[in-house]
């Protein structure tokens, strides 16, 4: 077992007290906080421009008479601006600011926007940016730990999602 020991009642109501104006970031957080805002910003961007993305393939779509394809890009687009929110949210929550300056996303974003002419490549580089968003926040939540579990989980429901998103794409894929 760990050496790890339970704060009593009275130290937690003392410590409660303290520097009341940092809101949810108490002194118990262990997590380089910096750190943290900047993993949540980066990971805004990668939602923003892929909801940028599945709506041009979702609009260019509905064009080419492809409605399967048509459906599950607005799915995801729908989806990824869920996941923007809930980062935003928690950036705030941390004290930090969400950064939605559109001149910084495509730089911070660790997906990139690609417009796609055909209906396939369209779907492949959904396939590429989803395995992208996949393998950074896997790492992002290793490094999170247990350091700041609400980060960590809300990271891991849009993690459970990406990985659908990408099983989508490469079913899509399959039949193209
Ligand atoms: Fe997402
Ligand atoms: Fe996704």
């Amino acid at each position: 077992m760990t050496d790890m020991h339970l704060s009593d009642v009275s130290t937690l109501r003392e410590r409660a007290r303290k520097n009341v104006e940092n809101g949810a970031v108490t002194e118990g957080y262990s997590a380089d906080r910096e750190e943290i805002l900047r993993l949540l910003n980066e990971s805004l961007a990668t939602e923003l421009v892929c909801v940028l993305r599945y709506k041009r393939h979702y609009f260019m779509a509905s064009g080419l008479k492809a409605s399967v394809a048509a459906d599950e890009f607005l799915e995801h687009a729908n989806q990824e601006l869920e996941h923007a929110d809930k980062l935003a949210e928690r950036i705030v929550q941390l004290g930090g600011e969400p950064e939605f300056n559109p001149d910084l996303l495509s730089k911070n974003s660790h997906a990139q926007y690609v417009a796609g002419k055909t209906l396939k490549e369209m779907v492949y580089e959904d396939l590429v940016a989803e395995r992208i968003a996949v393998d950074s926040y896997r790492e992002i939540i290793q490094y999170i730990g247990e350091k700041d579990p609400t980060t960590r989980r809300i990271f891991e429901d849009i993690l459970a999602q990406e990985e659908e998103h990408a099983d989508d794409m490469a079913d899509i894929l399959k039949d193209l």
